[in-house]
């Protein structure tokens, strides 16, 4: 058995017209994510977040799933064998990999086309976007084999959906569809899953029209002001923007010069064209 290769399969990829589609690619295990899947994810992320060729990247899985979230034979039973070092480097490689992906310099989709358990959460949070097909089924699971929803999992359900909703999903374990999720806001739509593809490939589209500079800079605020004083946000967002013009100085101006003097679009309407910006 080549434990390299097994590994580099855990996760595929390919890029479309400046779309990464990336693939959890575990689906005799639902997409269980194990050590290796985790390590191979970094690397993956590493890869493309700043490559020229990528300008949105979406988060799927192969087969039946999303991700059955983690593994827990592979994550939980074999890595508490190695005690305390085990599990904390475990924790470490998928904690990391999701805190990567929520900071992540490119806009990111969860495009969730089947099971979505428990440590799938982290990286549905860690999404800008998230689109699920109506059959897919969003649960906490962990209940239900008891433990708490950890890494990350309660945080997220209370992030995106309301004190009811979080509490009542936590402690029965019952699964929600697609439907019911983008009802509770855990994503933005929910369609027929041979819909899903195509939807999310036009919401790609839509963004990599924009300016690149001002999407990461507005994806950033997006997460971080929630934590804020009104006072704390308007400043930062104030500092946020003067930052953004030390990358892009240029970009807000042709924006306007194309509105105001060439009246070639209107910004109510859709995006300035770039390709005309001299930066
Ligand atoms: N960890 C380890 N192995 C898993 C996991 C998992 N989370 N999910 C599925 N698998 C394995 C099964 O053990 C099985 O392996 P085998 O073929 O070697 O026997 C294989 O994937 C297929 O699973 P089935 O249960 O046969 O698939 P089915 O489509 O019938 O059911 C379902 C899918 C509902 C997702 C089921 O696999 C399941 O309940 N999985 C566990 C979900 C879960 O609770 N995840 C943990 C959340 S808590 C956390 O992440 C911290």
């Amino acid at each position: 058995m080549d434990l390299h290769r097994d590994e580099q399969n855990t996760v595929t990829f390919e890029i479309v017209d400046r779309v990464a589609w990336v693939s959890f690619n575990r689906p005799d295990k639902r997409n269980a994510m194990n050590p290796a899947l985790n390590r191979r994810m970094m690397d993956v992320l590493d890869e493309l977040e700043f490559s020229e060729d990528v300008g949105v990247l979406v988060l799927t899985g192969e087969g039946t799933a999303w991700s059955a979230g983690m593994d827990l034979k592979e994550y939980f039973r074999e890595t508490e064998s190695q005690g305390l070092r085990g599990t904390r480097r475990a924790q470490r490689e998928s904690y990391g990999w999701w805190r990567r992906l929520r900071w992540y310099q490119k806009p990111t989709i969860a495009m969730v086309n089947g099971w979505c358990f428990g440590g799938g959460y982290g990286p549905l949070f860690a999404c800008d976007l998230a689109f699920a097909a109506e059959e897919a089924k969003f649960g906490l699971s962990e209940i239900n084999w008891g433990i708490l929803p950890g890494g990350g999992a309660t945080k997220v359900a209370l992030e995106l959906t309301g004190f009811r909703n979080a509490m009542y999903h936590a402690l029965t374990g019952e699964n929600i569809d697609g439907r019911k999720a983008a009802e509770w806001g855990f994503v933005n739509e929910a369609l027929p899953l041979e819909q899903l593809k195509a939807r999310v490939g036009e919401v790609a589209q839509v963004l990599l029209k924009k300016n690149p500079v001002a999407l990461k800079a507005t994806k950033d605020v997006v997460r971080r002001v929630g934590t804020m004083t009104y006072d704390e946000a308007e400043d930062y967002l104030v500092r946020a923007q003067e930052a953004a013009n030390s990358y892009d100085n240029e970009g807000r101006k042709e924006g306007i010069r194309q509105f105001i003097d060439e009246k070639s679009y209107k910004p109510g309407l859709g995006a300035y064209d770039r390709s005309k910006s001299k930066a």
